[in-house]
């Protein structure tokens, strides 16, 4: 197996709640390098009254980091993605500053509230959609719509949507039943891409290489391979 892709995680420093410093980004940088990621699509949050850091500042804070990381770690590519949480007029701003997608190109990662409604969800979709991008749901695992049924993850995969669920949850570290959950949704093959959504070294840490081990040996080769090289691949191209 090549290099694995980690297409979701906070490592830009002092935009989001991810790494704090230029030294704890590249603490987490070491970390997945360590795990065998060579390709990383950096996905600092955006979210209304929340995370608002402008573009600019997020864009010159990835450039800095691109080039400290080129020092320490040779064959490590950066790319620049965003975690956009999802509001209903959404559609101004990713399809004016493709820097509120995945490396500018068609992917969107979106989040929603834990509580938002599965018709919000769809609506957001729906959004996302008919500007022509593709919407990936980001740790789908995590929203109660979804959680109530497998059925409800499918159709939302059905209109178009791809699921990203965190390699944590498919590992069990954010509970059993969560973890069972998320492998239910792998075997039903309605998962195309497993981040590390990591965001420190610690509690929520890059653990890219017990999430390959699990899947490897739940799955086979061929599904880790799938959901952690070949599909993410596919946003960079
Ligand atoms: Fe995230």
């Amino acid at each position: 197996m090549n290099g694995l892709i980690d297409m979701h995680c906070h490592i830009v420093p002092k935009v989001d709640d991810g790494a704090q410093s230029m030294k704890g980004a590249l603490r987490i940088l070491h970390q997945e390098y360590k795990a065998g990621v060579r390709q990383i699509i950096l996905t600092p949050h955006y979210r209304l009254e929340m995370f608002e850091t402008p573009r600019d500042e997020v864009e010159e804070r990835f450039f800095d980091l691109q080039d400290a990381a080129e020092e320490y770690f040779d064959g490590l590519e950066l790319y620049l993605g965003c975690e956009y949480h999802a509001h209903t007029v959404m559609v101004k701003d990713i399809t004016t500053d493709p820097r509120y997608r995945m490396n500018g190109g068609d992917h969107i990662l979106v989040e929603f509230a834990t509580q938002d409604t599965e018709n919000f969800m769809k609506s957001r979709i729906y959004d996302v959609l008919s500007c022509g991008f593709i919407p990936i749901i980001a740790h789908a695992e995590r929203y109660e719509a979804v959680r109530r049924s497998p059925d409800v993850a499918a159709e939302l995969a059905d209109m178009g949507a791809e699921i990203q669920v965190n390699a944590d949850s498919v590992i069990g570290t954010n509970g059993f039943f969560l973890g069972m959950y998320c492998r239910k949704l792998i075997k039903n093959g309605i998962v195309t891409y497993i981040g590390s959504d990591a965001h420190n070294t610690k509690d929520r840490a890059c653990h890219l290489t017990e999430c390959r081990q699990v899947l490897t040996k739940k799955f086979g080769e061929e599904t880790a391979e799938r959901l952690l090289i070949t599909n993410p691949a596919k946003i960079l191209r």
